[in-house]
């Protein structure tokens, strides 16, 4: 049975660092993808053990680790990965930065499919590399990737690298074998190396089914994936995350680059809760996909009674749900109606790149349902009052 906690006044960014985003605090927040349940008892009995021993020395990485990570791709996504395809990196958003220094050279481009989980654009510009975008076409909410503006785009801007989001967020999309061997067929064609960000690849629903990259690309295509335990099991505080290289020569870069950082090894407690995750965790995945499911049905449906015209973007992935208020409101007008007026925090659609997403807000929906209830309330009472 999932346990919400009260995380207000515990250092959690989503409830405590609301001031530094949103320059407010007090705001009920669904934004940043963090849950709000403790996590499965094995993870918690996992971690105290380590702790009971009272030693906190060097650390080396057992076998059983990896054994649980290459045991639960192929069990849960038919994924067949080996030992030495894997290393780690203290973090996916880290990960894929380093990814663009070890692929690519200051001044090359670099392209993503807008709107795109915004640190992927930080990224691209925080290493001095030109930002290409490729809009992603909205179909009554659900996206399609345009493969022939993907394609044009990265013939005239000379671009060398993708960083894919596989499932998508915050569109919510698991693309599907055809669309990723698409893309992969495209980036091979024009010597585009791709950088394949797979965090949210537990979190799929409705009959989607996730197709890792990895399984569709040739033994040498300049391929990086990327992926934790960490967003489906709510560990993300312990920064350990999963990097799967199966190109020798590409693996032998990233090794080059990251023993010049030194950073080969993590906090041993990101180890043991990934691996007791992946071991112990099936059933408090159920459950929570369970919630998110849930929480987003009640929203559709009282969005659809109550303000018909918000577009809902199908949940096929990620606890986030990405609505279109456009009907509503301007993009100038959706921030402050929800900050000032509802006293909620979410992730505003601007922040996430293109120019067709500045009316949406990202819902988190990994919350007990009390809170999404006082959220959808208080947006339904206040525009109520303002239409
Ligand atoms: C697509 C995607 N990648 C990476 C991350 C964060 O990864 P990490 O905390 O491991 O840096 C998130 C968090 O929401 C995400 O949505």
């Amino acid at each position: 049975m999932l346990e919400y906690v009260e995380r207000k006044g515990t250092c959690s960014s989503k409830w405590d660092g609301l001031n530094e985003t949103f320059g407010a605090d007090g705001l009920l927040p669904l934004w940043v993808a963090d849950m709000d349940f403790r996590v499965d008892s094995h993870i918690t009995g996992a971690i105290t053990d380590y702790i009971k021993t009272g030693i906190y020395g060097y650390y080396v990485i057992p076998d059983s680790y990896y054994d649980s990570f290459i045991e639960w791709e192929k069990n849960e996504h038919g994924l067949s990965v080996e030992r030495e395809w894997i290393r780690y990196s203290p973090g996916v958003v880290c990960g894929f930065n380093f990814a663009l220094q070890v692929l690519t050279s200051p001044g090359d481009a670099v392209i993503v499919t807008t709107p795109v989980y915004y640190p992927f654009l930080h990224a691209v510009t925080n290493n001095d590399r030109r930002l290409v975008c490729s809009e992603l076409v909205n179909r009554e909410g659900r996206y399609y990737i345009d493969f022939e503006d993907f394609e044009n785009r990265i013939i005239s801007e000379d671009v060398k690298a993708f960083i894919f989001c596989s499932p998508h967020n915050p569109v919510s999309r698991v693309w599907s074998a055809d669309e990723i061997s698409h893309i992969l067929e495209i980036c091979r064609k024009h010597g585009v190396a791709v950088i394949s960000d797979e965090i949210h690849h537990d979190l799929v629903f409705n009959g989607s089914v996730h197709t890792p990259t990895m399984s569709l690309a040739a033994k040498n295509d300049r391929l990086i994936m990327f992926t934790s335990a960490s967003k489906t099991f709510n560990i993300a505080g312990l920064r350990n995350s999963f990097v799967v290289i199966r190109n020798p020569e590409v693996r032998a870069e990233w090794d080059r680059f990251m023993t010049g950082l030194r950073l080969n090894m993590g906090n041993p407690m990101g180890y043991i809760v990934s691996e007791a995750a992946f071991r112990y965790g099936k059933e408090w995945l159920t459950e929570i996909r369970e919630v998110i499911c849930g929480n987003y049905e009640y929203i559709k449906e009282q969005f659809a009674l109550h303000l018909p015209h918000v577009v809902m973007t199908p949940l096929e992935a990620t606890y986030l749900a990405w609505a279109d208020f456009s009907y509503y409101f301007s993009p100038e007008e959706i921030q402050p109606f929800m900050q000032d007026k509802c006293r909620l925090a979410f992730d505003y659609g601007s922040w996430f790149g293109g120019d067709k997403s500045g009316s949406f807000i990202r819902i988190n929906l990994a919350t007990r349902r009390e809170n999404i209830t006082e959220m959808v309330n208080r947006i339904i009472t206040e525009a109520g009052c303002r239409l």
